[in-house]
């Protein structure tokens, strides 16, 4: 007997069948680095460091490559005590990942499974719904307010099902950002045992007076937990490093499925490194504040081409086309100009352009391009 009667439709089956939860995952779709016909050009589409990695880090990402032969430390000791005494956190509420694209699916892997719902923003970071259908819980989209993410309209969706929140702020890709008073709502709002995931992947772009608390929350209350990664401002992305903090009960549950090792060794000493190089960070953010600003202001004199940006705090801007040219033109236009950047259909913004804050010389060549693509010049 080689045929199974599990199949739904009677038949026999051949072959494993994956879950139906796993195939009704859309897969991530990476921003592309090469043109469709291969030529590699400003690569905006994936809100990277436009002044790569840091000379520390990347020294430090060098000295590791007489040791390839040995597994890293497992638990990841050395960045966790690096992280803490940067941030003032305790070590053993530390949690590393690949990424924290890791870290987000540990958090909806220890704390959702079947039956149970996870809520996230309707133009919320793609990774949300993957993570949440992965683990079998259903994905619950709280409608957006003008492309930002709506409290009220998350807390409005929570029921006795929901048993997590993914939040990113700065948001990707709208670049919104919600405010202290509103995460601190959002959190006052839901349930004890809703856990509320604060992604904060873009939060070292954010001036000092727009903390969103959220550290702070993680630090003192049993169900926020933070994520951070040193793929963007770091400049570390191909390191695949990130970390969460939380109280001591989630990350002991969240340890449970961790891999057992992680990144690899010249990828923590990249890291550590990265961590005290504050002037690299400094002149990054500086560049970014300046440039998104410049970006915010051609795109606005564009209006009258119905281009308009969603307000950013982070590293590139949402660009919206709602006049004659379509961001689907003006994509392929980009493109054959030597400027990859995000069209986003997949995520329901077919109308809109995600695009990273890159260096003096892509973001006035991509204007430049951009104006004669919409007729402006
Ligand atoms: C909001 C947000 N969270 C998390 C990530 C994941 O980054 P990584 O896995 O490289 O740490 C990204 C990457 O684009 C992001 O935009």
């Amino acid at each position: 007997m080689t045929s199974d009667t599990n199949s739904k439709a009677g038949a026999p089956i051949s072959a494993p069948m994956p879950k139906d939860w796993i195939m009704a995952i859309h897969a991530y779709v990476p921003g592309k680095s090469k043109t469709d016909d291969g030529r590699s050009v400003a690569k905006l589409s994936s809100n990277e460091n436009p002044f790569g990695t840091g000379d520390d880090a990347r020294a430090a990402w060098n000295s590791a490559a007489d040791s390839l032969e040995r597994y890293p430390d497992s638990a990841n000791s050395e960045l966790r005590e690096a992280l803490a005494t940067r941030f003032g956190l305790d070590p053993a509420r530390v949690i590393c990942g690949t990424g924290s694209d890791e870290v987000l699916h540990m958090a909806a892997g220890a704390f959702a499974g079947p039956g149970d719902e996870i809520i996230y923003s309707r133009f919320g970071f793609s990774v949300y719904p993957i993570a949440t259908r992965r683990v079998g819980a259903t994905p619950v989209v709280a409608p957006d307010k003008d492309y930002a993410t709506d409290i009220d309209a998350i807390l409005a969706q929570v029921t006795d099902k929901t048993q997590l929140v993914f939040i990113a702020n700065p948001n990707n890709p709208t670049g919104t950002f919600t405010p202290r008073a509103e995460i601190e709502r959002l959190h006052a709002g839901l349930p004890r045992n809703v856990l509320l995931v604060i992604d904060q992947a873009y939060s070292e772009y954010l001036a000092p007076e727009d903390d969103d608390g959220g550290l702070e929350l993680a630090r003192t209350q049993p169900n926020v937990l933070v994520t951070r990664t040193f793929s963007k401002i770091y400049g570390l992305a191909a390191a695949r490093v990130g970390w969460g903090y939380g109280h001591a009960d989630l990350i002991a549950a969240m340890n449970r499925i961790r891999q057992p090792f992680s990144f690899s060794i010249a990828a923590s000493r990249a890291a550590v490194a990265a961590l005290t190089d504050t002037a690299f960070v400094e002149r990054s953010a500086a560049h970014n504040v300046e440039w998104r600003g410049w970006f915010e202001d051609q795109i606005a004199a564009l209006g009258n081409k119905g281009l308009r940006a969603v307000p950013s705090k982070a590293n590139f801007s949402l660009v919206l086309f709602e006049g004659e040219t379509s961001a689907e033109t003006a994509y392929k236009g980009l493109m054959d100009a030597g400027y990859i950047v995000r069209w986003l259909p997949g995520q329901e913004l077919p109308h809109g352009l995600r695009i990273t804050i890159g260096t003096p010389e892509e973001m006035t060549g991509l204007i430049a391009a951009l104006r004669k693509i919409v007729g402006a010049s």
